[in-house]
């Protein structure tokens, strides 16, 4: 069964370009789009503080900014390679996020490195990824 629509869950780490890159050549391969979506963090914060709300709104436009550069990498390299490929920035848990995204987006397959960017050298598989394994309900490509 081909794909057609690839999500590739992009944090900028190591592991992540060598999913992009294989997400490049599958999206080819298959002639399928690629969607390209990173997850920042929401803002956190102890309730005893009081923070302006136009800090808040500050953290998350900076935020929302460095995302957006490291995302635009990632679609020159695959505008490189020949492929057109889409970004976008969500906010809160990565895996729940992105699986909301393929949900809504009808994509059918989600490929995301083996580990990301916060990860112990020593786990074999980040959370990000292991949880995407266990509850999308599209297929998962670990890259390895
Ligand atoms: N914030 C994110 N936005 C988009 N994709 C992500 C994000 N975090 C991780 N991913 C994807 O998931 C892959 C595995 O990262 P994961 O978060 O599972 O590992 P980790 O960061 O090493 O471990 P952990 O997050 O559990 O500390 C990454 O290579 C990337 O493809
Ligand atoms: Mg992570």
């Amino acid at each position: 069964m081909p794909f057609k629509k690839i999500l590739l869950g992009y944090d900028g780490s190591e592991p992540s370009k060598k999913a992009l890159e294989k997400a490049i050549k599958l999206s080819k391969t298959l002639d399928a789009e690629l969607h390209i979506v990173g997850v920042i963090k929401p803002f956190e914060f102890a309730a005893i503080d009081y923070i302006p709300p136009e800090e808040i709104e500050k953290y998350e436009e900076e935020e929302l900014k460095k995302e957006e550069v490291i995302l635009k990498e990632a679609i020159e390299i695959a505008k490189s390679h020949g492929v057109n490929a889409t970004f976008r920035v969500m906010e809160g848990d990565p895996a729940e996020e992105l699986m909301t995204y393929a949900d809504e987006n009808g994509c059918d397959l989600i490929v995301v490195g083996k580990r990301g960017k916060g990860g112990f050298k020593r786990l074999l598989l980040g959370s990000t990824a292991g949880n995407l394994v266990k509850y999308a309900n599209q297929s998962v490509l670990v890259v390895k």
